[in-house]
């Protein structure tokens, strides 16, 4: 049995460190690879670390996660208030699903309050800069690990 998780970043957030530092934080997307990396040695999982600043990516990268992948954690960004296709993507994969957010979307903009993939995840963490990252991987680790009881 696999056990990779497929961390999902969506658009713009390989601009992190630079992008609005106030919100994001300093941390570059390799520094919270490198994060995961250590989280995942620590919890006996693999990671399978990636970025897209396109829709249809993403898309493909989810279907091809199912049957394969142990669980995906996503911080699909912009897509999240925008994308049905990756609702859809979602909802087939048949994994354990986090959805992630560094910011506190509802502290923000009225349109960021709505989240397309949430109903699809397990559980959803925001607000929690890089470590929601590791947050996630905690999750998942415990959801797979009950699932196989
Ligand atoms: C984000 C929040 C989204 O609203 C935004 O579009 C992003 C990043 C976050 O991690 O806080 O690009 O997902």
């Amino acid at each position: 049995m696999s056990s990779t998780i497929l961390v999902l970043n969506g658009p713009n957030l390989n601009m992190l460190g630079v992008r609005q530092p106030e919100i994001y934080g300093s941390e570059t997307l390799a520094d919270i690879e490198s994060a995961c990396r250590v989280k995942a040695g620590e919890l006996d999982l693999a990671i399978d670390f990636r970025q897209s600043n396109h829709e249809g990516e993403l898309v493909s990268w989810i279907q091809e996660a199912r049957g394969k992948m142990a669980g995906i954690a996503i911080n699909a960004a912009a897509y999240t208030h925008t994308s049905v296709a990756l609702l859809d993507a979602l909802s087939l994969v048949e994994l354990p699903i986090i959805e992630i957010h560094l910011s506190n979307v509802y502290a923000r903009d009225s349109f960021r309050h709505h989240s397309y993939i949430s109903p699809v995840a397990n559980g959803v963490i925001c607000g929690l800069g890089s470590h929601g990252y590791l947050l996630a991987l905690d999750a998942l680790k415990r959801i797979i690990d009950s699932s196989a009881e």
